[in-house]
């Protein structure tokens, strides 16, 4: 099975298929918002840490499983652990890959029709009116079909490269779109930083503020840390058993976590300086991209290009991420099922749709199928809240931590260690670093898992 796998074509190409996965709609719509409300560069600081200790360790820790096993996650823990229940991480990591997808999916659609309405002209007579800009994206994501036809397109799009294979599809999009996505946010941060007190937005990003950065902001910083790196649920595993063995695990890494911090601090000064030389409000939420920025951009020389590059910008970030979470149950039938690329990923990305517009439909479309256990259901109101809340607060942190439990006490650090050393050039490795790391990546997130399992018992967190 493993001598015709696919393969990345270059080391390049890996890199950006690798960090097209983990940049995406958490890095230029989540960041920027977290960042803003809870202390700036103080948040910055924690989340940096957080990505360094617990990011680093799992994501090191998937492409040493992907590229010592050559297979996707269930097949690769039950090659290193046969016969035991450690498949089950792998099993979680598919199921994560479902739950994102369908909501991940529906956010690309909103994006897909920012971009038609931003094209032409359609945010003009939004001009430093939020309740105007605010009323068409309630109206439009809590309409019933409207959402469903543009999740539909930008789902197709995510067969259509995953159907084309590792480097006809993924790692050739990747090579196009993440040099873009650099280029484009580039252009919209100097233009930002060039506007009559663009810098105020700057400085708002990058001067801490103690004060503003509570325990729960340290908590957030850990939780977004693995949605942003896309870890623990196996994409990194996948991507990682398309490599060849001349690769360097940890620099590659480093790029990874470089470029997807990279961007989204790039993201965030493009952003916040747009919004503050236009003296709108910094800390709105969620609602920052698609109520905010559609209301500022017409203010601007230009605003309709600029808007147009933004949401065109976001949209292949949402793309090559999601795109790496298809692959993940793609993967998994060809590996384990033995099914043809193409079977798996229409079949799979069609059920994963029609998941999604169940997601969709809960917005206010009508159809909200969690609502049978009533309004205050403990993970969200809708599905689309359950999906979202299910998968970041709880899936991705287990699974990371189990991946990291995983190298710890199964695989063993001296086989660790040895598929770490190949291709790095006889790089000082050192062992207990490693594991010390892998030890505190774990403990950490176990207790947010506990923190979190503990709220939700009690209705009041530990911390936060
Ligand atoms: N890292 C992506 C983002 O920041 O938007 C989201 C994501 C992609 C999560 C792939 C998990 C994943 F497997």
């Amino acid at each position: 099975m493993s001598n015709n796998r696919e393969q990345w074509g270059t080391r390049l190409g890996f890199i950006l298929a690798a960090s097209g996965s983990a940049v995406g709609i958490g890095n230029i719509w989540k960041f920027p918002y977290i960042a803003g409300e809870n202390g700036g560069a103080a948040f910055t600081i924690v989340y940096l840490a957080c990505i360094m200790i617990v990011g680093l360790s799992i994501l090191v820790a998937e492409f040493v499983i992907g590229r010592k096993t050559l297979l996707s996650p269930v097949g690769a823990f039950e090659k290193i652990a046969p016969g035991t229940n450690w498949k089950y991480v792998g099993f979680l990591g598919v199921a994560s890959a479902f739950v994102i997808l369908s909501f991940y999916g529906v956010v690309g659609g909103w994006i897909l029709k920012y971009i038609t309405v931003s094209i032409v002209g359609g945010f003009d007579s939004f001009a430093s009116d939020t309740s105007a800009s605010g009323a068409l994206f309630n109206e439009f994501i809590t309409s019933a079909y409207s959402p469903l036809f543009y999740q539909l397109i930008f789902m197709g799009l995510c067969v259509f490269v995953i159907i084309r294979g590792v480097k006809g599809g993924i790692e050739k999009w990747s090579k196009i779109m993440m040099p873009l996505i650099v280029v484009l946010l580039g252009v919209l941060a100097i233009r930002g930083m060039t506007l009559d007190g663009g810098m105020k937005g700057v400085s708002f990003l990058f001067n801490p503020r103690f004060g503003d950065l509570s325990a729960s902001a340290i908590v957030l910083a850990l939780g977004h840390s693995f949605f942003t790196v896309s870890l623990g649920m196996g994409t990194m595993i996948t991507y990682g058993s398309y490599l060849k063995k001349d690769q360097n695990l940890l620099s590659s890494a480093l790029w990874v976590i470089f470029l997807d911090t990279a961007i989204a601090m790039l993201a965030g000064v493009a952003i916040f300086t747009t919004v503050f030389a236009l003296g709108a409000d910094p800390a709105s939420g969620p609602g920052l991209i698609f109520v905010i920025l559609p209301s500022v951009f017409p203010e601007i020389a230009g605003g309709t290009i600029w808007s147009s590059i933004f949401f065109f910008l976001l949209f292949m970030a949402a793309l090559t991420s999601a795109i790496s979470i298809l692959e993940v149950v793609t993967a998994y039938f060809i590996d384990q099922k033995g099914w043809s690329r193409k079977k798996s990923t229409l079949i799979f990305g069609s059920v994963i749709t029609i998941v999604g517009c169940f997601c969709s439909l809960s917005l206010g479309g009508g159809i909200n199928i969690i609502g049978i256990f009533g309004e205050d259901f403990f993970l969200g109101g809708t599905f689309f809240d359950v999906m979202d809340n299910l998968s970041g607060k709880y899936m991705l942190p287990i699974g990371g931590m189990l991946t990291a439990l995983f190298v710890i006490n199964k695989m063993g650090m001296k086989d660790y260690i040895k598929e770490l050393s190949v291709g790095s050039d006889n790089q000082n490795i050192n062992p207990s670093i490693i594991k010390g790391f892998l030890i505190v990546a774990a403990v950490v997130v176990a207790f947010i898992i506990f923190n979190e399992f503990y709220a939700l018992l009690s209705g009041k967190a530990l911390v936060g």
